[in-house]
């Protein structure tokens, strides 16, 4: 039975939300493996937008088992919050939801140390992070003796837990020139007691499940968060976020072993995004990259930040397809590059004098690199209304053949607008 990844190959926000949902169809468990309730997956269905944090894109179908597995860390009040508005606008959400018990908990001082530590980054530039207290979250879980997991809320050290860890973190605090908050442990307790009565009905070893899923020939969907060049291990280090957000990440996150995937689905945008701070070899800081945000509406699902836009680049692409071990792709918001007359593509980096097409393992190497590119006719029309690749323009079919050449693999998919019906499968 088929078990599906769909795995990001940029920087995040390649519309991998709106991929599941349309995958969901064919699946009976839906997965978040890592990552926190940074991402913003944006799902249209029926006219309406929701934009999902940490619940898997298959919680429209109340068929579809979700599961947030163990390498996911939980934002309690976010996360309560997500559900709470699904409701409300009428999606069901219950038995079909489930979270592992050994997922991290993010805790108030989490939120204070992302604010505190994420000041300055290598070479003085700020990682800019969301401030959601991922990051802090995961060093925690690292060095394990600071660390909470869902499970552990409902041990009876509990109370006595969070009093130690608050000592701990208010010397931290304090040490930061008075600069930092003083937690009150109390206080911190008794609304996370409150969370995990909340939370208690959701909570499940989920590791179990997930083995017995696969064991059983279940079809499931692994849907990964941010993008393959924000990998902790293999991304554009340290402006990554702090999980395996490549293909490497879907059994450390799940428990499921990799033998037991049989699809792995690369996404890309037709252009490149990025949020934060890190070098961008093919942004374009100029009226291309304005268009672009403009038309792609390309500001932060969560933050709304505006995002840095620009040309395709394949020399990191095709590393993050190989890194995934991807076999297909998908090509999205290829809708928003219609006006432009002509397209670039970049093929190879130019670093002190000599070409490369092997993505650098230093930032510093990167912020060096100058792009090769390809220029590409631009197809002069509007397409999203278009069902069929034949009935794509000529010079569209060429820039997506020119993608699928770069980074050898098929496009199997491309999308054309954000609804589902704006989807071409090839
Ligand atoms: P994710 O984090 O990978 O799920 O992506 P986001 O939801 O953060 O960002 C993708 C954005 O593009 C969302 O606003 C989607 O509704 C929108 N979108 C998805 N596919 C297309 C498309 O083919 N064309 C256009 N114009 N927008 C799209
Ligand atoms: P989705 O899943 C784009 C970026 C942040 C920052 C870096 C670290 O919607 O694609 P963190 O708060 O995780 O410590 O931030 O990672 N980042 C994202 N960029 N899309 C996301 O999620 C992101 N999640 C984190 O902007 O540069
Ligand atoms: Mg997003």
């Amino acid at each position: 039975m088929p078990v599906t990844c769909v795995i990001g190959l940029q920087w995040g926000d390649e519309a991998k939300g709106k991929l599941v949902d349309l995958l969901t169809e064919q699946n009976d468990i839906v997965v978040r493996y890592q990552g926190g309730a940074t991402a913003g997956h944006t799902v249209v269905r029926d006219g309406q937008t929701y934009k999902l944090s940490l619940v898997p894109s298959g919680i429209f179908r109340p068929e579809v088992q979700c599961v947030i597995a163990t390498g996911v860390v939980l934002n309690p009040a976010s996360f309560l919050g997500e559900i709470d508005g699904l409701m409300q606008r009428g999606v069901a959400v219950g038995k079909n939801l489930m979270i592992s018990d050994r997922a991290h908990v993010i805790f108030p001082w989490h939120f204070e140390e992302d604010r505190l530590l994420d000041q300055q980054c290598a070479g003085g530039e700020a990682i800019g992070t969301t401030m959601r207290g991922i990051g802090p979250c995961y060093r925690d879980k690292v060095g394990r003796s600071l660390a909470i997991r869902l499970g552990d809320m409902y041990r009876p050290d509990f109370h006595s837990r969070v009093e130690q860890i608050v000592r701990v973190k208010n010397e931290l605090f304090g040490s930061f020139g008075g600069g930092g908050m003083k937690l009150d442990a109390q206080e911190v307790f008794n609304q996370y007691d409150a969370y995990a009565q909340r939370l208690a009905p959701y909570v499940a070893d989920t590791t179990a499940y997930l083995l017995d899923a696969a064991e059983r020939g279940k079809r499931m969907l692994f849907e990964g968060a941010q993008g393959s060049l924000l990998d902790i291990d293999h991304g554009t280090f340290p402006f990554v976020t702090s999980s395996n957000s490549s293909g490497v990440g879907v059994s450390a996150g799940s428990g499921v072993p990799g033998r037991y995937i049989t699809k792995v689905i690369g996404i890309v945008k037709a252009y490149t995004t990025r949020v934060g701070g890190g070098p961008f070899p093919t942004e374009q800081d100029n009226q291309i990259g304005k268009h672009v945000r403009k038309r792609g509406n390309e500001y932060g699902t969560v933050t709304r930040r505006p995002r840095r836009c620009g040309w395709f680049d394949a020399v990191a692409a095709r590393y993050t397809a190989r890194l995934g071990g991807v076999d297909v792709l998908a090509v999205m918001l290829l809708d928003v590059l219609s006006e432009l007359r002509e397209l670039r593509v970049c093929t190879a980096y130019e670093l002190d004098g000599r070409r490369i097409t092997d993505f650098p393992s230093h930032v510093d190497d990167l912020r060096r690199v100058v792009p090769v590119y390809e220029t590409l006719p631009g197809w002069g029309k509007e397409i999203s209304g278009v069902g069929r690749l034949d009935d794509l323009p000529a010079n569209a079919r060429k820039y997506l053949d020119r993608i699928s050449e770069l980074l050898r693999r098929p496009v199997e998919i491309v999308s054309v607008g954000p609804d589902r019906r704006q989807t071409i499968f090839a």
